[in-house]
């Protein structure tokens, strides 16, 4: 069962629990690094948690979500290897897999109902990387800094 590292912060924390019960539902194992209810918390110690692990490579994708989406995108694009992307659409989630090979899906709680947030995780675990011509593109994210 492929283990998904989900994190949120008191903004994301309702959506994140939807999620983590359709990860279930869906046949992933969802890792819950918190935070565990609406009281007051700071983004980046759930970004770097779940970062960490998909830039070493320990997990191959996570899920983070906060009221923009902006704070944890900023943190977890930190990471060496990490393509954090903010989708707020089922077809921009599904062009952040197929064109950038995200790794990291990040949802902006604050601007989207929980059945659009479901929606969006549900095409962005399922869309593929198309490879090719983004192959180059996303190499060169990592190239030469
Ligand atoms: C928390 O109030 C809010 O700043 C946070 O959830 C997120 O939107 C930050 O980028």
């Amino acid at each position: 069962m492929e283990k998904i590292p989900i994190g949120a912060d008191h903004a994301g924390y309702a959506l994140k629990e939807r999620l983590k019960a359709e990860l279930e539902t869906l046949g992933f194992e969802p890792v819950d690094v918190g935070t565990d209810s609406t009281e007051s918390v700071d983004y980046p110690d759930y970004a770097k948690q779940v970062a960490s692990q998909v830039g070493t490579g320990a997990v191959a994708r996570g899920v983070l979500t906060c009221g923009t989406g902006l704070g944890m995108s900023y943190t977890a694009n930190r990471f060496a290897g990490v393509r954090a992307a903010v989708a707020w659409t089922p077809e921009i989630a599904e062009l952040s897999r197929r064109h950038n090979d995200a790794n990291i899906l990040v949802l902006p709680a604050h601007f989207l109902d929980e059945d659009q947030g479901l929606e969006i995780l549900r095409r962005w675990l399922e869309a593929p990387f198309d490879g090719g011509r983004h192959e180059r593109r996303v190499a060169k994210i990592e190239a030469d800094k």
